[in-house]
């Protein structure tokens, strides 16, 4: 079955889908995007990602591409065509094609991609047995609010993570604070049962997947604070684990090589992987 992909107006072979080698995405990093999570056919959260997506495209000074309403058509064409049950459907905006220049060009038509990729949306050996974490220096800019495709720090940190055999890094800021992973917020539960997270800042990507585990958490009357932590009090932690559209709630068994706890994922990283789920195949769901 084909793969197609979407580029400006036309329904692409994937394969052979491209964009002008002056796009700004390429040449700049001018573009913002969003990974939305496809679950049993449906979208996880769509609301929450489109409207962070349009605030990302604020920060830039870039426009929609198109209305909104006729965006979610368009995404839902591509899934239908891909016939995706389980994955993600990931969009691309850029400020479009112009010659190399910094500054904004006067009239250029933002670039639109959409991708689909299939995935299995419960690893069920990484779930049961948790997943490690290195921490590294966060080097990255000081907008990370925005999500924009300029990923170099997260692309450097995902791959010393790899080389070191964990799945994601936790990037720690000036003062030894964690921010978040490289592709995912970061979260500890503390000896006394509260779940912690970094707040949102422009220190951080504000997940749509964090503030829906938020959500949940208030309504299940669980005690949370939003604030930062530092590395040992991670290491110190009762339980701690991560989240992201692709990954829901995975439980974070060992940091930098030693074990959370006793080394296994906790009951309310557990519980609130269910609730999420749970959550993504109903209420959440579009
Ligand atoms: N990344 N923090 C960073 C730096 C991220 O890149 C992401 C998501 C998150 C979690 O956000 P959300 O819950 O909205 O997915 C936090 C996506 C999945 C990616 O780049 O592939």
């Amino acid at each position: 079955m084909p793969r197609y992909a979407y580029v400006n107006g036309r329904y692409l072979p994937h394969d052979a889908a491209g964009v002008h080698i002056e796009d700004r995405g390429f040449q700049f990093a001018d573009g913002v995007y969003e990974v939305v999570t496809i679950q049993g056919g449906r979208l996880v959260d769509e609301a929450g990602h489109l409207d962070r997506l349009g605030r990302s495209l604020g920060e830039l000074r870039l426009a929609w591409p198109m209305d909104r309403p006729v965006l979610q058509q368009v995404m839902r064409q591509l899934i239908r065509r891909n016939r995706v049950r389980d994955g993600i459907i990931y969009l691309q905006i850029t400020r479009g094609t112009a010659a190399r220049d910094f500054r904004f060009p006067e009239a250029a038509t933002p670039t639109l991609v959409m991708t689909t990729r299939r995935m299995n949306l419960d690893p069920a050996r990484q779930v049961a047995a948790g997943v490690d974490v290195v921490t590294i220096p966060d080097i990255r800019w000081k907008r990370r609010d925005i999500k924009s495709v300029a990923l170099l720090a997260q692309v450097l940190g995902k791959q010393q993570a790899a080389e070191a055999g964990a799945f994601e890094a936790w990037q720690i800021d000036e003062e030894g604070m964690v921010t978040e992973g490289c592709s995912s917020n970061a979260w500890i539960v503390t000896g006394d049962g509260r779940l912690v997270t970094r707040d949102a800042s422009t220190m951080i990507l504000n997940g749509i997947t964090r503030q829906s585990i938020l959500r949940l958490a208030a309504e299940q009357g669980l005690q949370f604070e939003e604030r930062a932590f530092t590395v040992d009090e991670a290491r110190r932690a009762r339980e701690a684990f991560l989240s992201s559209a692709t990954t829901y709630v995975m439980p974070v068994t060992r940091i930098d090589g030693r074990p959370v706890a006793d080394g296994k994922p906790g009951p309310l990283s557990r519980k609130l992987r269910e609730s999420y789920r749970s959550y993504a195949v109903g209420a959440g769901a579009s």
